[in-house]
């Protein structure tokens, strides 16, 4: 009995040690940094140059990364329609997610969800390097639902930022009819009534349907970047974590302010300074990383809004009177089963 007992005090020290000398591994880089910089930041204004760009002119800086795979399928006619676009859902998925896809196109991603809002969905994915089935299959999707867009990169968890790439890039040369954008990955839940109401009044979401306020309703935002913002979080600086980053990867202390890469909106105007910084940018494994340090450059700033929720809210019905976007969604099932009972209680 004695013995059980001092064993399990001594693996309770081991563990504290061992806990305790992490944070300390991390805080000692946090540290020891933190003299010389805290926050990336860009190292010239890139604000002249994106404006010389967007003009059209010459720039004597040549971008450093452009997205560069070509378009296996583009759905361009998504965005043909003389009529200007409310909202488009840009969806980055995984290839052989097919049944994700098909709860997204009978659940928030409907475009009919109302009959006067223009809404669009569409859906990023890249290429399986063998597997020539699953081409089939997708060509078979395609063919019946005409909202894939496809580029010749491997499609895996650690080309994210590749996707996110395609997605401004497909975006900016293709649709300039679309008001706002949402990039969500496919393991979300989205609220499409909750999604417009915000973009009506994005600061006063959702008091303004609560104490009936009234405010500058229905305007565009052109200036607007919202999700879930991280302001100062710190680098993962412990090596078994999925998130380990090197200090030759990323010397600085802290990550730039950033919007969790789940679900963010854009307007169109930010739309275009995102994808100009993007392209001003290095390439980071991280997309959410890379999108801050694009923002920084584009200098334009995040908007945070708790309604995004980058983990998964635990469900009820009212509890989810108000979400916007919600991860944590893996089952087709759940989603559906979720968003019908919503749609009911007239909250999506
Ligand atoms: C990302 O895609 C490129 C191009 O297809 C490929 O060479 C690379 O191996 C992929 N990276 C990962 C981590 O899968």
């Amino acid at each position: 009995m004695v013995r059980r007992h001092s064993s399990s005090w001594l693996w309770l020290g081991c563990f504290l040690v061992f806990v305790f000398l992490t944070g300390l591994y991390q805080y000692a880089f946090t540290w020891s940094y933190a003299e010389y910089y805290t926050h990336w930041g860009p190292s010239v204004p890139l604000r002249p140059l994106i404006n010389e760009l967007k003009a059209g002119q010459d720039v004597s800086v040549r971008p450093v990364n452009e997205f560069a795979y070509p378009y296996t399928y583009s759905s361009t006619e998504k965005c043909d329609s003389k009529e200007s676009v409310r909202l488009m859902y840009v969806v980055k998925s995984a290839l052989e997610n097919f049944d994700k896809r098909t709860g997204i196109r009978n659940s928030w991603g409907f475009e009919h969800r109302f009959s006067d809002v223009e809404i669009r969905t569409v859906f990023l994915v890249g290429i399986h390097p063998s597997e020539t089935q699953l081409q089939k299959l997708l060509e078979k999707e395609i063919e019946e639902h005409k909202d894939i867009v496809q580029a010749s990169f491997f499609d895996s968890y650690f080309n994210n930022t590749l996707k996110t790439m395609m997605g401004l890039h497909w975006t900016y040369h293709y649709c300039q009819n679309v008001k706002y954008f949402l990039f969500v990955d496919d393991d979300y839940y989205v609220s499409t009534r909750n999604m417009l109401r915000f973009l009506r009044d994005p600061v006063h979401y959702p008091q303004y349907l609560e104490k009936y306020v009234v405010t500058a309703m229905n305007e565009y935002r052109e200036d607007l970047f919202a999700g879930y913002v991280f302001e100062s979080s710190l680098p993962i600086r412990w090596v078994f974590s999925k998130w380990y980053i090197t200090l030759d990867e990323y010397p600085y202390s802290r990550w730039p302010p950033y919007v969790t890469a789940g679900a963010y909106v854009l307007s169109r105007k930010s739309l275009e300074d995102l994808y100009f910084g993007s392209i001003y940018t290095n390439y980071f494994r991280f997309d959410d990383i890379f999108l801050g340090m694009a923002a920084k450059k584009a200098e334009i700033k995040p908007f945070h809004h708790k309604d995004f929720y980058f983990h998964k809210k635990l469900y009820d019905i009212e509890g989810y009177k108000w979400v916007i976007a919600s991860h944590g969604f893996d089952d087709p099932k759940e989603l559906m089963n979720v968003w019908s009972e919503q749609r009911s209680a007239g909250n999506a």
